[in-house]
């Protein structure tokens, strides 16, 4: 019997016990092997072959397998791997339910998913069914119904799904969590976040390479063109909320003591990804027919229950500098990313008047980034790829998860809602929770310490 089937059986004898993941021990994996790990990639495109690059850089980690359906994608991943010393991987590339087979022949300990959007949800069934924990990008699902799923396949398996919001982890969002932890914003009244990214060169480009030099999409484009681009075709809301949300959730506590209720969507005319093809492809490309559904900027109103609203802006289609668009307020004290300042009542030198965010950022620098600054450095994304890699790897070897499956699918859970709410004309709509009333007992676990 291989030791897959042991370790399967083993999970699913305790899951059957009931609440497997309680009973779970925390070292459940650590035990064995002295802390190796083995962990498989299902998609090596642009963002695996970096997670794959990180990855490899840890000794106790074995890649065993890998999955894509692209040559070239495949050969750079391989590459990467040899040039870390890792072992060669078993490869899967035989079209797109290969994955299937990878996760059900390989004794994987965690699946790493960086496909398009569209497969996370399959990609982390097929997984946690078969007693493998999964990280996957964002967002985790699609729709409300694979929102449950993913929770209840975690529950019952009792397999992580964790998803790899990495800007949780960014210096300066740790720093102003600290903040909160502290108490310095006094109560919360107000979160700001949101994905505003010219991605128009992203959307478009040549065929060659991933970022511009023509307006190609679908089949004849490149990394994300050739499948990112037609959700902006096909729907109208956020499409990608997680990298504003993850990180205020952390902050107002969402699914543990505080949770979303309600959300309205509201979205502009849809004008910059036809513009840009005109632009640049002349108003004969056969792109310049296609409509695009998408607002160019979609904005959210979520409510919690404890009072709180959280604004998500998704702005990608225009001509503008990078922002997550970043606010949090509280009863004494507010925080703007933009303004790169912050105003705290009896403490700011001047009333009604902003100071420099920078001595905040450094005196409640957070723990955790101050253990490894180092190691994060040059990890991509201004060091907080180090430490959303490092946490799922941590998981594998027994550590419970910071982020969770109930907080992959409430992050997630905006883009099919915020697209009900604007089909409805900006009708609010009810945003499940996915915790089943435990929210009310759950306590807080991320940013806690300088571990994960
Ligand atoms: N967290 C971040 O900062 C961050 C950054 C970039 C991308 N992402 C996310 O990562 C994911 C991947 O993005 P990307 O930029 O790498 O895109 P990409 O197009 O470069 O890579 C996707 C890969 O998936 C492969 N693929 C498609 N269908 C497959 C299937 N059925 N089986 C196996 N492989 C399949 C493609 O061949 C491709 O190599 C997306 O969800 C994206 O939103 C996250």
């Amino acid at each position: 019997m291989s030791k897959k089937i042991n370790r399967r059986d083993f999970i699913k004898t305790t899951a059957a016990a009931g609440a497997a993941a309680t009973l779970m021990p925390k070292t459940l994996f650590s035990a064995t092997a002295s802390n190796r790990v083995k962990l498989g990639f299902i998609g090596t495109g642009m963002r695996g072959q970096w997670v794959l690059w990180l990855a490899a850089q840890y000794p106790e980690v074995d890649i065993p397998a890998i999955c894509d359906i692209d040559d070239g994608m495949i050969e750079s991943a391989l590459k990467i791997l040899k040039d870390a010393g890792k072992s060669e991987p078993r490869v899967y590339k035989n079209g797109d339910e290969d994955f299937r087979n990878m996760v059900e022949i390989e004794d994987l300990d965690g699946a790493y998913i960086a496909t398009p959007w569209e497969w996370h949800h399959p990609m982390a069934i097929a997984a946690m069914e078969n007693g493998i924990h999964v990280g996957t990008e964002v967002p985790a699902a699609l729709t409300v119904d694979d929102c449950w799923d993913l929770v209840n396949t975690s529950e019952r398996t009792g397999q992580h799904c964790m998803i790899m919001e990495n800007v949780c982890y960014r210096r300066d969002v740790m720093a102003v969590l600290n903040m909160v932890q502290q108490g310095l914003f006094g109560e919360l009244l107000h979160c700001q976040g949101g994905y505003q990214h010219d991605l128009r060169h992203v959307k478009f480009n040549d065929g060659k390479q991933p970022y511009g030099g023509g307006v190609e999409f679908g089949e004849n484009g490149f990394s994300e063109s050739k499948w990112r681009t037609q959700h902006s075709v096909d729907r109208n809301g956020d499409l990608y909320p997680t990298h504003g949300l993850g990180p205020v959730s952390t902050m107002l506590d969402i699914n543990r003591g505080n949770k979303m209720v309600h959300l309205t969507s509201t979205a502009t005319q849809s004008r910059g990804l036809h513009k840009y093809i005109v632009d640049q492809g002349g108003p004969d490309h056969p792109n310049a027919d296609v409509e695009f559904k998408c607002g160019d900027i979609v904005t959210t109103v979520i409510k919690c229950v404890n009072g709180q609203t959280i604004m998500l802006s998704h702005d990608t289609n225009s001509p503008r500098p990078y922002s997550l668009n970043f606010r949090v307020q509280g009863t004494q004290g507010i925080w703007q990313k933009d303004a790169q300042s912050i105003y705290i009542e009896g403490t700011s030198p001047e009333a009604h008047r902003w100071e420099s965010e920078d001595s905040y950022l450094e005196k409640y620098d957070h723990p955790l980034w101050k253990r490894f600054e180092n190691e994060a450095a040059g990890s991509g994304h201004g060091g907080m790829d180090f430490f959303i890699v490092r946490a799922f790897i941590e998981s594998l070897k027994g550590a419970d998860p910071v982020i969770d499956v109930y907080d992959a699918v409430s992050m997630s859970v905006i883009c099919p809602l915020s697209e009900k709410s604007i089909r409805l004309g900006s009708t609010a709509v009810k945003i499940p929770d996915f915790t089943r009333g435990k929210w009310k007992t759950n306590k807080p676990i991320f940013g806690l310490n300088d571990y994960i």
